[in-house]
């Protein structure tokens, strides 16, 4: 096994399938081990099948096929009560008839703990959430950031060993999303608590984030920690859903001690990783990120391949340059520069050459 071995998982999906209707398969053969007190987020498209992910592990839905355990033991011989899971899910469902502070005291009665442990338990975390003030309302009385932040609460509120957190921020403005990511992401850590998360939002994923599993279409396309799955993508997929990225497209003209030679569409040749390629006269797509090219002679390695620029746009955005280039027949070709003394701001119809380090350029399925 990779990463994770078996003996230190505390959860795990081992083939798993999941069809609703016996027909697709909206979950296809996932394998997926997850360490204690890791922080892992589910990250993909909607519809890629991140929630019903979560489901099975809650043990509202089934596996079609395969297993699901939790510490070692198949989640379906756990009872619900004794599965100590805490849970953040996309409808953030309250009970309607109790108040907020009933609400959070609820998993602590279920857990026979004392009144005045669980009321202290209760103050805390509402204060966490910035709610302290309505725990005497009704969910029917607070708007749904509001409610979401009390689904939160009670969701952390008995210190579970695992919480599963479905688009938890989803309702609330940028200032209190960001307040909210940090809290959870120091709780969780704090605690030693495993959560499994899941955002359609990259940079929640990236921030918060131990590991990321990117979903498409039922698959996990690539699992890694933030930063390698932003800088080394394994395919297109990845390497378009994360962070921003130039794509040109053209073929394979042969593979050298590690760099790939690619003739570009348009006919110009350009070195890049072999990341998915093998064979000269396969086509690809290879993918370079903005903040990667350079146009400065001086910044340019000397031996590296160049390409012709045309400057379309200039966007001055204070810490950055943003500059617009026609590349290879695209007009939709971004550079990123930072705003450093010796940058020079580029005008339209400029014509530039840029290039990158080889390294930095990867040749992905086309
Ligand atoms: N109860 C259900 N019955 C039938 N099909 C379902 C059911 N729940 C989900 N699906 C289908 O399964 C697929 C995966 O859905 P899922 O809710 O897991 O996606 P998701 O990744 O959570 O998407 P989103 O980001 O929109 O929440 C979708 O095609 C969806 O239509
Ligand atoms: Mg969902």
């Amino acid at each position: 096994m990779t990463s994770a071995d078996r003996s230190d998982a505390f959860v795990e999906f081992d083939h798993v399938q999941k069809s609703y209707d016996g027909e697709t398969l909206v979950v296809k053969d996932l394998n997926l081990s997850i360490p204690k007190g890791e922080f892992l987020t589910m990250l993909g498209p909607s519809g890629s099948g991140k929630t019903t992910c979560l489901m099975m592990l809650a043990g509202f839905e089934t596996a079609t096929h395969g297993e699901i355990r939790l510490d070692g033991q198949p989640i379906n011989n756990i009872p619900p009560h004794k599965r100590g899971i805490g849970m953040v899910f996309q409808n953030y469902a309250l009970f309607p008839h109790m108040s907020v502070a009933e609400n959070l005291a609820f998993p602590l009665e279920v857990r026979k703990m004392g009144k005045s442990e669980r009321e202290a338990k209760v103050r805390r975390a509402l204060d966490m959430v910035q709610m302290g003030e309505f725990g005497n309302r009704r969910p029917a009385q607070l708007s749904g950031g509001q409610q979401q932040r009390i689904a939160l609460a009670r969701a952390l509120v008995f210190e579970p060993e695992l919480v599963l957190m479905d688009e938890p921020l989803g309702a609330l403005d940028k200032q209190l999303r960001e307040h909210m990511q940090f809290e959870i992401k120091h709780i969780s850590d704090n605690l030693g608590i495993t959560v499994v998360y899941v955002t359609h939002d990259q940079t929640e994923a990236l921030t918060m984030s131990d590991r990321v599993a990117v979903f498409d279409d039922g698959r996990i396309q690539q699992l890694a920690p933030p930063d390698e799955l932003y800088e080394s993508p394994q395919n297109s997929f990845v390497a378009q859903f994360i962070g921003e990225n130039n794509t040109l497209e053209g073929t394979v003209q042969e593979i050298n001690n590690g760099v790939a030679l690619v003739r570009l569409d348009g006919g110009e040749l350009v070195d890049a990783v072999p990341v998915n390629v093998s064979e000269p006269g396969e086509r690809t797509r290879v993918s370079i990120r903005p903040e990667r090219v350079e146009f400065l002679p001086d910044r340019l390695s000397p031996d590296a391949h160049t390409l012709d620029a045309e400057v379309l746009e200039f966007i001055y955005m204070g810490d950055i340059f943003r500059t617009r280039l026609r590349v290879a027949g695209r007009d939709d070709f971004i550079m990123k520069s930072r705003n450093a003394p010796d940058q020079v701001r580029l005008k339209p119809g400029e014509r530039i050459k840029i290039g990158w380090e080889p390294s930095d350029c990867r040749a992905l399925d086309a």
